[in-house]
Parts: C-alpha cells; structure tokens; sequence
C-alpha cells in the first residue's frame, strides 16, 4: 500500500511537473515527458563527447554537424571528443532504448543524451536545437544571444511508428533543392516517411532506363488548365514539365535517410496514367495516342489488364522503382481507377472470361478485374521482399493479405481494413488534406480545389477514433496529402504545408493526454519565427491573419 501511495504521488508529481515546463520549454512535437528543474548550463564552449567505439555513422555525423553549428553560433569553438565525458555535450549509446527514443538530462555542469542509435540522437538533437534562441537557426556568431539550455529531464519516443507527410511533384514539379527543403521542416518535427507520388495523368516524374519515353514523352504537357476552366477548357499555352533522374532519386533517398526518413515512392496504377499511355499507347484499351494531360479530375484512359504486354511493363518499371528505393512498402495507387474502358474493351473483357470474374450486388466484374491487378503486382512486389500500400479503394472486391491500406475517403477504409486484419495509414481527406484551405476567407486566399481544413481540424484528430481496441494494432500511424493541382511554387506549396506539418507531427508523436492546442499555439509562434529564419512560407491563420500575400504562382 505504502509503495503504491509513493508510486501514486510520484506519477501525480510528474504529471504536475510536466503539464507546467511543457508551456514554457517550447518544442514541437512535444516530449512524452519533461521535468524542468532548477538550473541553467552554458553552451559556448562546451566539449562534445561520444564513445567511437559504440556510435554509428549516422550519429556520428550529426553529432558533429551539430558541435560545429554550436562553434559557429557561440563563436567559442565547441572541441569533439571521441570517448565520453562528464562534462559538456555527451552522447552516449544505450541500448535498452528503443529505436526514435531518446532522453535527454540537463544540469549546470552537462548535457547528457541517450539513444541506442542514430536516429534517436538526430531527434534528441532537433530537441536540443528548439531549446536554443531561435537565432540558432540563423547559423552565424550572435554574441547578444544568451546561449543557455534550461536543467531538465526529457525522455521521450514516438506513439506511432509510421510518421509520414506526402508530396505531389506531378500536378506541379517541384527540384531537388525543394524536396530537400520539405524533409528538412519534416524531419525538424520527427516525421519518418515520405510518400513520393511521382506518377500521374499530368506528368511522369521518374527516370526509368528500359522505357526512355515515360521521360521524354510521359514529363511534359503542352499546357495546363487556367484556373477551373474545363469547359469550355481554357489552357495557359505553356509546355510544363520537368523529372527526377536516377541520380537525383539517389540523392533524395540518401539526403532523406541521414534524417532518418524512408521514402516510400508511388507508382499510382492502373488509373492516373494516362501519362504512360501517352508515351506507349500499347498500355491503353485502344491503343489509340493520348496526350499527357492538360487538366485536373479523374481520368477514363488507364491502364488495360486485359494485355500481358501491360504487367511486362510494370514489371519493367517496378524492378527500377525497388531498386531505388530501399524502403520495405512500395505505394502501388489504386484510387479512382474508371472502369470505362474495361467494360468495352476485347483484351480486358477475354480476360475477364478466363479468369471467370462474375459481378455482383455489390462489385462489377471490372471492379473484380482490378482486383486480378493489384494481387498480381502485390505478388511481384512481394517475391523481391517488399510489401504493397494501396489507396483504399483496393478494398473494395477481394484483397490479398499483407496488403497495408491509405484510409483517404475519410476513416471509414482504415477501420474497415483494421477490422478485417489488414494494416492501416490514416490519412483521412476530413483531417489531413492539405490541399484544402485553411481558412474560410477565400478572398484572401490562393486559388485551391475547396474543401476547408484549419490546423485546430487537424491537431484535434485521433486515429484510434471507431477502431476497435483489439485491432488498433493494425493502425500503423498517420500522413497527410499534398496534392498541388493548383500550388504551382515552392512558396505556395510551403505555405499549404506550414504550419498544419506542426499539427500533424503532434497528432503522429504524441499520447493523447499530452495535446493541449493552447500549449501548442503559443510554441507555433517560436516555431514560426524558426520559419522566418529558415526562408519557409507559412500561414498566419491560427494568429487570425489570413492569406497569403504577394505568392507568386501560376494565375489563380
Ligand atoms: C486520392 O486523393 N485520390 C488518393
Ligand atoms: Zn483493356
């Protein structure tokens, strides 16, 4: 009894202890638990210490990218010792922590971090970095600065495995530099996974040697629609396009890896290609040539399962795709796949007879036809060790176990995917839509395609929400989508991203019991002083100032 009182008033004191420096240490996503104590330690100067012999290379690195960021911002240079010391900065590997866990034990006199590997020391340093002035970021000397870290406890680790936010390149291109740019703020708020979406109706955006012309055709569209102009359609007149090479692909996925984020590549079949089929009309039902397409919306010219030639290509492509790509899921699309075509065609409806697909009273044979796709490219994505994540629509009909599902017409496919024992994604377009406005003044904001998603919307989401407990393992975590119909520049595209991504990473990191929106706003406004510094756009919104002013973009 007397132990459980002790264990009772403890837990009650560290309760109370974190729910007041939680407000005043300002970190987003914010720590599983923070004790503030009494107590400051100086930073310029301090020695760097980890043991050599036990730290991997990816802590290493940030280690010391970090010691010499702290040099430079100080300007007392910050030594790196290669064995652990009791004073200054001290890194030490254990083990018993779980892979993203870290803690982290400030003093007068030290800094100590734990983690057991790389990624769980680049966090604590993401940590360390927002307890820092904000001109920490500027990355210059600044002598007036007080560079100080508050003494306190921090020990913390993720809720969900799976933190992802996702990118559309092919509505609008957007380089190298700009990807980059988007996993730096991704990884500065512990997110683990980008989803690449880099095929689509209006653009092809990956080099793939045995099928030159899905670049050289498949990138480029003659025009793109002005506005909502589809009909009659008004087009801009201007040829748009642009790709990623292999080599650049490359780069992403090393540059995203060393910030511990797995990018997950999208090949989005069979619909959303009509850019494939305008490089190799073979791919069609017709075989007819179609253009790579100069609009938005849901297209009728997919893919024809009917030929053996169509799986040939995938094939073709996905051995490229797998060996880019390094990550355990490879995104296969699957959503809004018109049967149009289908229903018509000689290939397809012969297929259909030797496979005997019957329609139903809730599925057409078409619809089973799309099924017959997605289980034999799941079967040749799982015979080379990887596994398939399909929109939610591969629900519907028969669906092959190991398939994970995006939840993305709302919730309603996760839980559905939960219940019937397949792993889920939440990405629900209810809350993580970030294509969608963020305020309702639409006169002061750019041209979108609708919906209405402020980030108090998508802070409040709760993903175990209408998931029974015994299947909530199955939730593997959250995302939320990008889609850039209408965000032509790197400015807009930043502007729909920042700062709801602050809202996302709490809902990805966070017990529920540890969310507070007050909290939260009042550390968005350090935060967004970080994005002033770092040159991202934002949204002033949560502060009650809408719009965006002077972005610069396609018409709209
Ligand atoms: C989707 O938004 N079409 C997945
Ligand atoms: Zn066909």
């Amino acid at each position: 009894m007397f132990r459980k009182l002790i264990l009772i008033s403890s837990v009650a004191l560290i309760v109370a202890a974190c729910s007041k420096p939680a407000a005043e240490i300002s970190i987003i996503p914010v720590p599983q638990s923070v004790i503030l104590k009494s107590g400051s330690f100086k930073v310029p100067g301090s020695v760097f210490s980890y043991d050599a012999t036990t730290m991997d290379a990816m802590g290493k690195g940030h280690i010391l990218d970090f010691a010499s960021a702290v040099t430079a911002v100080t300007g007392k240079p910050s030594p790196v010792k290669e064995s652990l010391s009791n004073k200054g900065f001290s890194f030490a590997v254990d083990p018993t922590l779980d892979p993203e866990e870290y803690a982290i034990s400030i003093s007068s006199k030290s800094v100590k971090v734990r983690a057991s590997q790389g990624v769980g020391f680049l966090y604590a340093i993401q940590t360390l970095k927002q307890m820092l002035p904000t001109a920490f970021f500027e990355g210059k000397t600044a002598n007036s600065e007080k560079w100080v870290l508050p003494a306190v406890e921090i020990q913390d680790k993720p809720r969900f495995a799976y933190r992802g936010m996702h990118m559309d390149p092919c509505r609008h291109f957007f380089d190298v530099d700009e990807v980059k740019k988007y996993l730096d703020v991704m990884a500065l708020h512990k997110l683990n996974r980008l989803h690449w979406h880099l095929t689509e109706d209006q653009g092809w955006r990956i080099e793939i040697k045995k099928y030159p012309k899905l670049t050289e055709v498949g990138a480029y569209r003659d025009q793109t629609v002005v506005g909502k102009n589809f009909d009659p359609f008004v087009g801009d007149g201007v040829r748009y396009g642009g790709y990623y090479t292999q080599e650049q692909i490359k780069e992403v996925v090393a540059y995203a890896a060393n910030l511990g984020i797995t990018v997950i590549p999208e090949v989005d079949l069979p619909g959303h290609m009509i850019a494939a089929v305008a490089s190799y009309p073979y791919l069609g039902c017709t075989g007819k040539q179609f253009k790579v397409w100069e609009r938005w919306g849901v297209a009728d010219e997919v893919l024809c399962p009917g030929k053996e030639t169509t799986f040939e290509f995938l094939e073709g492509v996905l051995e490229e795709v797998m060996e880019l790509f390094p990550s355990e899921y490879i995104h296969i699309g699957g959503d809004e796949c018109p049967k149009t075509y289908w229903k018509t065609c000689p290939h397809c409806q012969k297929k259909i007879k030797e496979l005997g697909l019957k329609s139903d009273d809730k599925h057409s044979a078409e619809d089973y036809l799309q099924n017959y796709v997605t289980e034999r490219v799941q079967s040749f994505i799982n015979a080379h060790g990887r596994k398939i994540i399909g929109w939610d629509e591969i629900l519907e009909g028969n669906l092959a176990k190991g398939a994970t599902v995006m939840s993305w017409r709302g919730v309603a496919g996760g839980i559905e995917a939960a219940k019937n024992g397949f792993d889920a994604i939440m990405t629900p377009n209810s809350y993580m839509y970030f294509d969608y406005f963020q305020s309702n003044e639409l006169d002061k904001e750019p041209l979108g395609i609708g919906g209405y998603l402020p980030i108090d919307t998508v802070y409040s989401y709760e993903p175990y929400k209408g998931i029974p407990e015994e299947a909530r393992h199955h939730i593997l975590g959250v995302q939320a989508n990008l889609w850039t119909e209408y965000i032509a520049s790197n400015e807009h595209l930043e502007y729909n991203l920042l700062p709801r991504l602050d809202a996302l990473s709490e809902v990805q990191w966070c017990d529920p019991e540890k969310k507070d929106f007050e909290r939260f706003k009042k550390s968005l406004e350090r935060m967004c002083k970080i994005y002033d510094i770092l040159g991202y756009t934002y949204s002033k919104q949560v502060f009650g100032e809408a719009g965006f002013p002077g972005h610069e973009g396609r018409p709209d």
